[in-house]
């Protein structure tokens, strides 16, 4: 394992404490909203979290099941390499059209989840100029990145494979170019925990792979990585049958690698 910071190696997994409040709240305008941050506040602090780290990062108490688990893998490779990620990724990417029309097509001030958040910028940074965001990272290297780049979003290291949070809160849920690193076998599971955890008529905007690939290893940064994914019809099936309305997609190329490509879907959770 890399050396971890002193506050993630003191986990006590599953032994919950009293999480102080971050220091970077924020104010909400909306009665309503004050309430559903303040949930998330508490589903972090009864259920996962061990104790707040830095500027505002709860760390969770995840399960690290070693090698046999390629997630393992991603997540040590992204602290390894948080910052040479954060440098190639550009705000002017292809993707950012799509970001800017998922947000626009939320209430003002709406909730949003950014899983797999990364540096938080520049995704975690354009939401929390116009909504309040809960920004998720199983790297704690690239939640405290988020942390410190965008204070004031709420950022929180967990695995998005594992989220506790109330159903029905979130009014947004994005994620960029990070379902793709998660074992493809829980992907059904996961968009139907996205499902879960939007308001009716809530909108995800989730990047996914393009093509058929159940498990790639490859060189990433100098490190090593992991990809899995479906084709992009398989994808469209799973969100339509999860209880979706596919409202767009797009085939986009990867910002960083400018050859691989992915499927874009802009989707809205179906009402009662
Ligand atoms: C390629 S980066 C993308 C970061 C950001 N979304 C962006 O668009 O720049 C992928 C991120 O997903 C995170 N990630 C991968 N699997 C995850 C999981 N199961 N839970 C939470 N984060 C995860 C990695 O740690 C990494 O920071």
């Amino acid at each position: 394992m890399p050396s971890q910071p002193e506050g993630n190696r003191r986990l006590l997994p599953n032994v919950p404490t009293t999480a102080d409040p971050p220091n970077n709240s924020m104010e909400p305008t909306r009665p309503a909203a004050a309430n559903r941050i303040s949930d998330i506040i508490e589903a972090l602090a009864g259920r996962l979290i061990s104790r707040p780290l830095g500027a505002g990062v709860y760390v969770a108490g995840i399960a690290m099941s070693e090698a046999a688990d390629p997630s393992e893998l991603v997540r040590q490779g992204y602290n390894k390499i948080a910052a040479q990620y954060l440098a190639a990724r550009s705000s002017a990417s292809p993707d950012a059209p799509a970001l800017a029309h998922f947000s626009s097509l939320l209430p003002t001030n709406a909730l949003v989840l950014d899983a797999g958040c990364g540096a938080g910028v520049p995704v975690t940074h354009f939401l929390a100029q116009y909504h309040r965001v809960v920004a998720i990272d199983f790297s704690i290297a690239q939640a405290q990145m988020a942390s410190g780049l965008v204070p004031s979003a709420h950022v929180a290291c967990l695995d998005m494979t594992q989220l506790a949070f109330p159903p029905a809160i979130f009014d947004g849920i994005c994620s960029l170019f990070a379902i793709l690193h998660i074992p493809r076998s829980k992907h059904r599971n996961l968009i139907a925990a996205f499902h879960r955890l939007l308001r009716e008529d809530g909108l995800v905007l989730l990047c996914l792979g393009a093509s058929d690939n159940e498990a790639d290893y490859g060189p990433y940064f100098g490190t090593r990585m992991f990809w899995s994914h479906f084709d992009s019809r398989e994808y469209l099936e799973m969100l339509t049958a999860t209880g979706f309305t596919v409202l767009s997609s797009e085939i986009l190329p990867d910002p960083i690698s400018k050859i691989a490509t992915h499927l874009f879907v802009l989707a809205r959770k179906d009402g009662a």
